[in-house]
């Protein structure tokens, strides 16, 4: 099949070379022409694990090209995604639509033959009706139809989660795109993998659902962490012990310093304007959004007790800047809000992470920034550890306490065994279990 990808970030990249790896033939188109060009010259615009080579191959074998000219990409297609930003508006918190309405617009001028076009940007309940609205003004006559399919992949991990989704959700009543959208996926039918074919609508709140009930859990597991530290039990033993439940699941109970990245802020909070738009409170994930703001502000608070109530004139070193593991997206990481409290606070902040360097810089100029773990915490009076980056599971504890001032270690992530901390001479401070 002839599919066109519009967007070259995470999920329009991602999904456009496993769609090519299927054996469609992919165009990707991006506005940015910097993007593309680093494409075309075999360079990522993001770093996903193991993308570079996904391409590599698919680009190799013709079966996946890039461009900027998104009407002679949407001429060719059977399919088009959109699969664009969708960031929080300023002001009010709504999800930002400009970037899907700009790119309806020019798709509807572009599509000659019967076009499926599928919103996979996270979009509101309603905005698949908008976009056929918009679309049928240009072309009140045009052969396609509207379909949401969106994408359930994370940062890090986002080539296994497309290629082993738990479900394919598409969201469409027309018979001729479900047959299409049928034969696009079929490799993952055939792996067994469920389509499930539902109402646009419905489609487009099962992704607010999903990620809504995802953020909750984490928000749970935070907030039995804090009282584990008062109740002298572990928030480890905890998660373990529900988990076991499969009722309850084990996953996404890791306690932390707050959920952050590109989605899960943005998305309750546009959950939140949805259901208000509705007029139906929605309590329960207001109370998710507001726990996990409040605790990224307040996660710098343990750091600066463990080092006796003040950093004013001491350095500390940040490991971790992205927003969890295995991703650069630096996008609301709590890292952002531990270093500003931080140098609210009087500390000189120096900062470290294997791939979110570039991103950081960008936002946050004026700290000072390391080649590797080691000469970051040189002469540092405390280290904190906020991303899980495996490099961080397995640094050299004596090492690294041996070239710092002082012997504080809080372990946002708990990845460091106390045990291990505390034989190398650190004062260590983790979540959720009494230090
Ligand atoms: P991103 O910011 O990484 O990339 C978006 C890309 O779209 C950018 O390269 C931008 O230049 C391009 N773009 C914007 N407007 C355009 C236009 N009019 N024409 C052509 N290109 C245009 O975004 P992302 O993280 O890939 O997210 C995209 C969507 O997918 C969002 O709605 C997001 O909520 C959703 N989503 C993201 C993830 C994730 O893990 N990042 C997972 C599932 C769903
Ligand atoms: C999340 C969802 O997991 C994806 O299914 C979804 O497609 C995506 O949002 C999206 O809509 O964009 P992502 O944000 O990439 O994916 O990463 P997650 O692994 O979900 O982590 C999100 C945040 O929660 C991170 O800050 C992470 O550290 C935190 N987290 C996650 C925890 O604190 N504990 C956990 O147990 C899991």
């Amino acid at each position: 099949m002839r599919v066109a990808v519009i967007g070259v970030g995470y999920v329009g990249l991602v999904s456009g070379a496993c769609f090519a790896q299927f054996g469609h033939h992919v165009h990707c188109v991006d506005k940015d022409p910097q993007r593309i060009a680093a494409l075309c010259a075999g360079r990522m615009p993001i770093y996903e694990p193991h993308l570079d080579a996904l391409v590599a191959d698919n680009v190799a074998a013709g079966r996946l090209t890039f461009g900027t000219d998104l009407a002679a990409a949407v001429r060719d297609a059977e399919v088009v995604f959109i699969a664009v930003g969708t960031p929080a508006r300023r002001g009010d918190g709504h999800a930002d639509l400009a970037h899907v309405f700009a790119c309806c617009r020019d798709i509807a001028q572009a599509i000659q033959g019967y076009t499926v076009v599928v919103t996979k940007s996270t979009v509101p309940v309603g905005t698949g009706d908008r976009v056929e609205h918009i679309m049928r003004v240009v072309q009140p006559q045009g052969a396609f139809a509207v379909v949401s399919n969106p994408e359930f992949l994370r940062e890090g991990a986002a080539i296994a989660d497309f290629q082993h989704p738990d479900r394919i959700v598409i969201g469409t009543q027309d018979e001729r795109a479900r047959a299409i959208m049928t034969n696009l996926y079929r490799p993952l039918a055939e792996a067994a993998v469920p389509l499930f074919f539902t109402t646009r609508r419905t489609a487009e709140l099962v992704k607010y659902a999903a990620n809504a009930f995802l953020a909750m859990k984490i928000g749970f597991v935070n907030e039995m962490a804090d009282l584990c530290e008062r109740a002298d039990a572990d928030v480890a033993g905890v998660a373990y012990g529900i988990g076991l439940d499969r009722r309850i699941g084990a996953q996404f109970l890791q306690p932390g310093p707050g959920f952050g990245g590109s989605c899960f802020p943005k998305d309750i909070q546009a959950l939140i304007k949805s259901a208000q738009d509705y007029g139906v409170p929605s309590r329960i994930i207001e109370t998710v959004a507001a726990a996990n703001e409040q605790r990224k502000r307040s996660m710098a608070r343990r750091l600066i007790k463990a080092c006796g109530g003040s950093v004013r004139g001491l350095t500390v070193a940040v490991l971790g800047l992205t927003f969890k593991a295995d991703t650069d997206d630096v996008r609301e990481a709590p890292a952002t809000s531990i270093i500003t409290a931080l140098q609210d606070e009087g500390a000189e902040v120096r900062a470290y992470d294997p791939q979110g360097m570039d991103q950081a810089r960008a936002l946050m100029p004026d700290i000072a920034y390391a080649t590797d773990p080691y000469s970051c915490v040189a002469g540092a009076h405390a280290v904190a550890i906020v991303t899980e980056w495996s490099a961080f599971r397995t640094l050299d504890l004596a090492r690294l306490r041996s070239r710092m001032a002082g012997s504080v270690l809080v372990d946002y992530r708990n990845i460091i065994p106390a045990a291990e901390a505390a034989e190398a001479g650190f004062r260590h401070v983790g979540i959720g279990r009494r230090s």
